[in-house]
């Protein structure tokens, strides 16, 4: 079981000064802060981030949506933290996702979904060292 994964604060959760509150919830579940930056990603490196989902229909609103203003990108430590984090944010959808979790509070719609979150500690590694270098990371 790995015990990392990564997040964004997304645009939407960003401009709407959602920011402190959501570190905050991530905080108290228990994660620990090993990198963070906040930056305004270009068309391309949005392509980049999602290129796996470049077939989805939803894939070109989605890379104008990730690069249309400041987010926040970090690296989580916890036990278990893939599995961890997505219960912490709730479905992709908030309209199915539970009471309590962090897009249920903040999301907008299933693209502006306030936070994204790793699904596989393979994709936690990759999408980390996207945005991060070794000697950017302390880990508790
Ligand atoms: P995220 O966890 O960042 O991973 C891929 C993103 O694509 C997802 O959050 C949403 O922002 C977006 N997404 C996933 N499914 C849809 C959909 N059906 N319509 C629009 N956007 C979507």
């Amino acid at each position: 079981m790995g015990n990392i994964t990564f997040t964004m604060i997304k645009p939407c959760a960003v401009s709407e000064e959602h920011t402190g509150e959501i570190l905050s919830l991530i905080n108290k579940d228990g994660f620990h802060f090993v990198a963070m930056k906040m930056l305004h990603i270009s068309k391309s490196q949005a392509e980049k981030f999602y290129a796996v989902h470049s077939e989805r229909p939803f894939y070109k609103d989605l890379v104008e949506f990730m690069s249309s203003g400041p987010i926040v990108a970090a690296i989580l430590q916890k036990e278990n933290a893939v599995v961890e984090f997505r219960k912490l944010i709730g479905n992709t959808n908030p309209a199915q996702a539970d009471e309590g979790t962090i897009r249920k509070l903040f999301a907008k719609s299933v693209q502006e979904n306030a936070v994204h979150g790793s699904d596989s500690d393979e994709n936690a590694e990759i999408e980390a060292s996207f945005f991060f270098s070794q000697i950017e990371r302390f880990y508790k």
